[in-house]
């Protein structure tokens, strides 16, 4: 797909986020809808689980302190957040940032799926064990943070991909626990290996 086509498909998602148009609580209790947000040509969309309250105030995935270090480990293998697209499993805020619950989650997959088949990245980044949880109900996070995984999902009627994802540990995990970060750290090093080998496979 073109990129002009793609960008176009994202900004239609965007809108229908904007417009809250998803029939939860959330989708009218939040002060703003946060949609995804980055390149149309990224290879690399990184999924985390649901915005926060400086997400929730800007109507931007991952500016608050979470954000902050997850810029540090894109910068930590040379990208800028405009150089990937970052989203949540869920878009509005969860009151007091509770977790999502399951209805929650299902009532926003259709818009995640939309997102992936608009970008159709060569990588998708879990951050944390909720978004991870969602593709891979069985992974703890703790085992399987760092090693790529694959599975075929359903985009779409017919549309089935092969995509390839990483589960890393949420940075909030992270923020104030020295061995996580470097852990994160280490895993986030991997991706660019791990996209080279992608691309290698598909050419
Ligand atoms: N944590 C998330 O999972 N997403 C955000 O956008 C911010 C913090």
């Amino acid at each position: 797909m073109k990129q002009d086509k793609r960008q176009a498909k994202l900004d239609s998602i965007a809108s229908v986020i904007a417009n809250r148009a998803i029939d939860i609580e959330l989708a009218k209790s939040c002060l703003n809808p946060v949609p995804g947000e980055g390149s149309a040509s990224a290879e690399l969309m990184i999924i985390g689980e649901a915005p926060g309250a400086k997400e929730d105030q800007l109507g931007r995935p991952f500016v608050g302190a979470s954000g902050k270090f997850l810029d540090a480990m894109l910068a930590s293998i040379g990208l800028e957040r405009q150089d990937v697209f970052i989203t949540n499993i869920v878009k509005f805020r969860p009151p007091k940032n509770r977790d999502p619950s399951a209805a929650e989650i299902k009532a926003c997959m259709h818009i995640l799926y939309q997102e992936i088949d608009a970008l159709r990245p060569k990588l998708i980044v879990f951050l944390g064990r909720h978004a991870a949880n969602v593709f891979f109900p069985n992974l703890t996070i703790g085992e399987a943070h760092g090693e790529p995984l694959m599975q075929v999902i359903e985009l779409g009627p017919k549309v089935r991909v092969k995509q390839t994802f990483l589960p890393l540990y949420h940075p909030a995990a992270a923020l104030y626990n020295g061995s996580m970060r470097k852990t994160l750290f280490d895993d986030f090093a991997k991706i660019p290996q791990i996209l080279a080998i992608i691309n290698k496979v598909k050419l």
